[in-house]
Order: structure tokens, then C-alpha cells, then sequence
């Protein structure tokens, strides 16, 4: 299904089941299918996955400009689906950034607060020149030279080796992401605010959860969000890198079923 957002952009939703609105961001660059391992939540929620724009079967008649904007993106969409309670906003890594930006923009949209392999803070000088460094691989070569290289910091070895599909699946997903995508969303990724003082903000339950083995936002970023959070608890999943919902997809949906029931959103 696809609906129209900021105008003339069409973003493809996966919208299934009935109950609690549960939004789904997916993280760089990548698209709503990394969330299949958490279809079978559908039995009890109203799972909202969308193709952020430009992203997998979303349009990008403008171009990606930042994390604002993808949050924006998200109000309208839920407007558009004709959703009014508040949802359960969850994101992983790209799409936690969006999910923080909604859950600040639009308070009165959230019930609880999910963020995933994410981070508060902005890029350091160090990272933003990495993405500078994808950006003109990219434009010039195309995303082929980078592929190897960023699966292999998405999951961990062991899972990489045992899980031959879930490799394939990331490898698909990045390969069939526009170059102009692509660098548009570097370029936001590079140039997204500090959300370490605004998070402050942010008073619905939250549920923080990070693999022990994420090198991209490792668990000393979850850690300063426990600080940061009033209302937070964190997960910690052993043996799992970055794509903890992908890797771990039995201990992730238990977490977020045992959140849910404990703060009163779904029944136990
Ligand atoms: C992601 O998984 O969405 C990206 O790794 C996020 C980032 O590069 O900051």
C-alpha cells in the first residue's frame, strides 16, 4: 500500500494485524523487509512498517534532507492511515534517529518509545569524513565496492557465517538502494543534530536494546541514553552485532512483548 506524504512522495507501508500501532523503522540502507522475523508480533499488534523515503518501494521525490524530515514523513503517513491513538514507535540505528526526532516533534503521537542498536549523539569529525569517503565511492564507483564491507559491520561473524540468508537479504536490500538515496541519506546521516539534551523531553516508557557485539553503536551508547532517558530500561543481547531484531529475532520479540505487557500497553 502506498500513501502520499509532504505533497507527492508515495511511501509503500507493510500494515498488518489489529491492536496496539506498532511503527517499524528500519535502519541504513535498508528497507521495512528487515522487520520480517517480527511479523509473528502481528498476532497481537498493528504492525506499521514503512519504507522510508527513497528507500525501498517509497518514492524520493525530494530527495532525503534529515532525520526532521523522515519524522515528519511519519506523522503524515499515520495521518493519511488515519491513525489517531499514540503508537509504539520502534527503530533501529537510521531509523532510532527518526524515532527520537518523532518522539520530540510529536509528543502526543507516542505511547512508548523503542530504540534499537541507536545513539543520541551526532557523528564525530572522524565519522562524518567516513561518509564523505562512502559518498565519493559512491558517485563514482557505485555502492558495489562498499558492500562486503558493510554487511560485515551489520552483523557478527558467527551469525554471518550460521545465517547465509539473512547476508544475502542485507546484501539485496543495500544493492537495490538508489546511489541518489544513498547519498542524500549520508549526507543526513553526517549532518543529524546531538538529540542528547532534547531526548530530555521525552517522558513515555522507553525500552533501549543493543547487541553485545554492535561495533556500530556498541552498548556505551545505549548506556549514556539510560542517563539521558527518565523513563528507560535497556536490554543487552548476547552473541548479536548491530541488526539485534534481524539476529536475534526470538529474544528481541520477547523483549518488546515483556516491555509492552509490563507497561500496561498489551495484556499479559
Ligand atoms: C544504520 O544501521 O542505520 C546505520 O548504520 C546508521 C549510521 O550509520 O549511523
Amino acid at each position: 500500500m502506498k500513501y502520499a506524504v509532504a505533497g507527492t512522495t508515495g511511501l509503500f507501508v507493510d500494515s498488518r494485524g489489529t491492536g496496539l500501532p506498532l511503527l517499524l523503522l528500519h535502519g541504513f540502507p535498508l528497507d521495512h523487509s528487515m522487520w520480517s522475523a517480527q511479523w509473528p508480533l502481528a498476532q497481537t499488534m498493528h504492525l506499521i512498517a514503512p519504507d522510508l523515503r527513497g528507500f525501498g518501494q517509497s518514492e524520493a521525490t525530494e530527495p532525503v534532507q534529515s532525520m526532521s524530515q523522515l519524522a515528519s514523513d511519519m506523522d503524515s503517513l499515520l495521518m493519511h492511515m488515519g491513525i489517531e491513538v499514540p503508537v509504539v514507535v520502534c527503530g533501529l540505528s537510521m531509523g532510532g534517529y527518526v524515532a527520537q526526532h518523532f518522539a520530540v516533534q510529536y509528543p502526543d503521537r507516542v505511547a512508548a518509545l523503542v530504540l534499537v542498536d541507536t545513539k543520541l549523539e551526532a557523528d564525530s569529525p572522524e565519522a562524518r569524513e567516513q561518509r564523505q569517503k562512502q559518498i565519493r565511492v559512491i558517485e563514482h564507483h557505485g555502492v558495489e565496492p562498499l558492500v562486503d564491507a558493510v554487511v560485515e559491520r551489520l552483523i557478527t561473524s558467527a551469525h554471518a557465517r550460521e545465517q547465509p540468508v539473512l547476508v544475502e537479504l542485507l546484501c539485496k536490500l543495500i544493492r537495490r538502494t538508489s546511489k541518489a538515496t544513498l547519498v542524500s541519506a549520508l549526507h543526513a546521516l553526517a549532518n543529524r543534530p546531538d538529540m542528547t539534551e532534547a531526548i530530555g523531553e521525552v517522558t513515555v516508557p522507553t525500552l533501549l536494546v543493543v547487541g553485545r557485539e554492535d561495533v556500530i553503536t556498541p552498548v556505551s551508547c545505549m548506556d549514556s541514553a539510560m542517563r539521558k532517558i527518565s523513563n528507560a530500561r535497556m536490554v543487552v543481547i548476547p552473541d548479536c552485532g548491530h541488526m539485534s531484531s534481524m539476529e536475534s529475532p526470538l529474544i528481541f520479540n520477547a523483549a518488546l512483548t515483556t516491555f509492552l505487557q509490563e507497561v500496561g500497553l498489551i495484556s499479559a
